[in-house]
């Protein structure tokens, strides 16, 4: 995926890169074998990670940003600053759609979205990028 370059070397975004690269082997993907860390920092400043869970029954499986939006909401904060992604893979790892529109919720559109490899690819995107014309509360206001 192409995607323009913004700045991703401050040491915070390095800082979450490493919370998703350590908590990526915990992910348990049996069927797909495709582990996913994710991990991003709230308003508190405080990291949360999460990777994604597979069920043998495919569709009730979850992706590894899901759990650490879950994770950021059960700990009492609802405001991503940023947030990354990696995988064993060959060029970074973009958020998949629904994954887009659960960090759009809470992430406003010039959020940096990091996204890696276990080999040290990284490429940055804009929430707003990777999600343009998203569905918002604003379209339900009558
Ligand atoms: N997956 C994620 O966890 N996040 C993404 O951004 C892309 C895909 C997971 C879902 C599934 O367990 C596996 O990767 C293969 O699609």
């Amino acid at each position: 995926m192409k995607a323009p370059l913004v700045n991703q070397t401050s040491s915070a975004s390095k800082a979450l890169i490493e919370a998703a690269k350590t908590i990526r082997p915990n992910a348990y993907a049996p069927y797909s074998k495709f582990q996913v860390g994710a991990a991003l920092r709230s308003e508190s400043g405080k990291i949360y990670s999460g990777v994604n869970v597979e069920n043998v029954a495919y569709p009730e499986g979850t992706c590894a940003e899901a759990g650490a939006i879950a994770a950021m909401i059960a700990a009492g904060d609802q405001e991503i600053k940023e947030i990354a992604v990696i995988a064993d893979s060959p060029s970074p790892v973009p958020p998949c759609g629904g994954c887009r529109q659960k960090i759009r919720e809470f992430a406003k559109d010039d959020v940096t979205v990091i996204m890696t490899t276990t080999s040290g690819k990284e490429q940055s995107i804009l929430v707003g990028q990777l999600l343009p014309g998203a569905f918002t509360l604003d379209h339900m206001e009558s």
